[in-house]
This record gives structure tokens, C-alpha cells and sequence, in this order.
């Protein structure tokens, strides 16, 4: 599928939500009132053995070092200013930091219409690149938990994951990890998780979002999700986070799977699509709309 396909797909599918949403307004307005009000999503009690919201902070976490030749290896370029796909990452960063400001926005959601698209490649990227190259903390969380790669891609990897937590066996401080760059912080999933989408729509977890978001000012918080398109896994967490942004590997979804995950988006939402492995003209692997 060439790029001006996949744009006049998306360009499709976004006015058949607008036309959907003035044909359905009931419909539409059950599917994005919990979309839209990622702030009022109730205050669930804790994970058993969570800490205080003030024991979470990064300067406690274990400070690992990245080996960059396996960051490489993996497609994380984003801390080399002398990689050629890096600048890729400057206007990602630029567009989604833009527009998340004008919004309020803090979270932000990394899915694509099917698997291996390239979204861990890209939240991981992304995420070095606010860290690296603004003031702000990104936290990078590993909420596919039915293929977690973020440790491995990183090769950072600790006893204690997210599973612990999700599953009360650990407070979410002995999760984090520091890498040895500075303001990022990243929550790694170790393991599969079974019953991964009840689990990412429980209070708990609505709970350890808004944990997440509220902690700094300054900080944007990155979830890599699942396919969209694979199970009810986005669904169930979409309407704790703030923002998706789609990933389309290019030739790797139809124009139908497109469609059909841009349905599980709410338009208003959607921060943006990000075409990824583009043709070489487009500048060795990226596109952004
Ligand atoms: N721009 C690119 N060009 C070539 N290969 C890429 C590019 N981006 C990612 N890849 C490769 O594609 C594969 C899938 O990438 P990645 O794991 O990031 O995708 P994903 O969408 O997170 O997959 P999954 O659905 O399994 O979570 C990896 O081997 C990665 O190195
Ligand atoms: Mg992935």
C-alpha cells in the first residue's frame, strides 16, 4: 500500500466517523463520555501494596545502563543525534508535544491497526526523545501485556515487572527502572498476563493511570499498547488515557484494518497516524499526518 492510499484511507474512515457520529449522536455520545473525561474516572482504592503516591518518584529508581549497539540493533535511535532515522523522532516528538500542550494532555497511547506495525519501536523512540531532548520526564509504560517488549527491545530488565504490581505483589516503585538517560523512566511487563483486558479495564489500573499522570507537572506518560485490532485490550484502556496515536506499518495493514481500528479511536482523540518502514523517499521509514 502506497502512502497516498493509506492517507486517503484515513482521510475516508475519519469522515465516516464524523458522518456516523451526526447520523448516531446517542452512539456516539455513549462511546466517547468515557473518552472524554479521563479526569473524572473514579478513584479506585489502591493495589494492596502500592505505596503512597509521594514514594513513586524517579530519583528512587535502580539507574541501569543501556547498551546502545542492542538499542540499535532494536531501531531505538532516538538518543543518537548521528543516526540517520533520529530526526524522524525531532518531528514526532515537536507534532505530539504541540499538540498535547494546546490540549492539557499527559498520556498517551501507542496502538496500531495490526501486530508489527512497529509500536514499541516508536513509543520507545518517542519517549527518548522527549526525555532526551526537553525538560520533560517520559515515562514509558508496557501496557501490551500479551506481548510486552519493552524491557527487550531497551534490554533492561528487572525481578520485579508491572505483572507484580497488577497482580499485588509488589509496590510499583520496585518496577521502575532509570535508565542511564537522564528523565526517562520506564515500567516494564516481563511476562504475559492472562485475562489482560479485564485487567487493563479494572479500577485498579484506571487508578495507576491517574497515579502516573498527576505525579509532575512536566511529565508525559507513553503506554505501547496491543493491536487494536487484537482483542478488547485498546478498548478496555483507551478511556483511561488521554491520546492515541496510530502506528500504520506500511503494507502491513489493509485499508479495511485501518477503517476498522480507526473505529476503536474516538476521532477527537487521535493525536495522529504515524506511517512507519515508508517507501525510502519518504525519508528512510517514517511519515507522520
Ligand atoms: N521503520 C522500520 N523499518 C523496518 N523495520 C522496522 C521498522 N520499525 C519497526 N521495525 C521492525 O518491525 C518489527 C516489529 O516492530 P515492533 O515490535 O516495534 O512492532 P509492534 O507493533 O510493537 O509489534 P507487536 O504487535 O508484536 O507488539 C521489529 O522487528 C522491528 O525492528
Ligand atoms: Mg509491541
Amino acid at each position: 500500500m502506497t502512502m497516498e492510499r493509506i492517507k486517503l484511507a484515513l482521510e475516508k474512515a475519519r469522515a465516516q466517523q464524523a458522518d456516523e457520529a451526526a447520523a448516531h449522536p446517542a452512539r456516539r455520545d455513549t462511546r466517547s463520555a468515557p473518552v472524554a473525561a479521563p479526569e473524572t474516572v473514579p478513584s479506585a482504592p489502591r493495589l494492596g501494596t502500592a505505596p503512597a503516591a509521594a514514594d513513586i518518584s524517579y530519583t528512587q529508581t535502580a539507574v541501569m545502563r543501556l547498551d546502545r549497539t542492542h538499542l540499535e540493533r532494536n531501531r531505538i535511535v532516538a538518543f543518537n543525534k548521528g543516526n540517520p532515522n533520529n530526526w524522524a523522532f525531532d518531528v514526532l516528538r515537536t507534532q505530539v508535544l504541540q499538540k498535547m500542550d494546546e490540549k492539557g494532555w499527559r498520556t498517551l497511547a501507542v496502538t496500531s491497526p495490526t501486530a508489527a506495525s512497529g509500536k514499541t519501536v516508536v513509543a520507545i523512540n518517542l519517549a527518548i526523545s522527549i526525555a532526551h531532548h526537553t525538560q520533560r520526564t517520559a515515562m514509558l509504560v508496557d501496557f501490551d501485556l500479551r506481548r510486552p517488549h519493552v524491557g527487550t527491545y531497551l534490554g533492561v530488565r528487572k525481578a520485579v515487572s508491572l505483572n507484580d504490581v497488577l497482580a499485588g505483589r509488589a509496590p510499583m516503585a520496585d518496577a521502575l527502572i532509570n535508565p542511564d538517560l537522564p528523565r526517562l523512566v520506564v515500567l516494564p511487563t516481563n511476562d504475559t498476563v492472562t485475562k489482560a483486558s479485564e485487567i487493563l479495564s479494572s479500577a485498579q489500573v484506571a487508578d495507576l493511570v491517574t497515579d502516573l499522570r498527576d505525579r509532575y507537572d512536566d511529565r508525559t506518560v507513553i503506554f505501547d499498547l496491543p493491536p487494536a485490532m487484537a482483542g478488547d485490550d485498546v478498548m478496555a484502556i483507551l478511556p483511561r488515557i488521554d491520546a492515541a496515536l496510530l502506528v500504520v506499518g506500511n503494507g502491513d495493514s489493509t485499508k479495511r484494518e485501518i477503517e476498522e481500528s480507526l473505529r476503536h479511536i474516538p476521532a477527537d482523540r487521535l493525536l495522529g497516524v504515524v506511517l512507519n518502514k515508508a517507501d525510502a523517499d519518504v525519508r528512510r521509514g517514517y511519515g507522520y499526518y
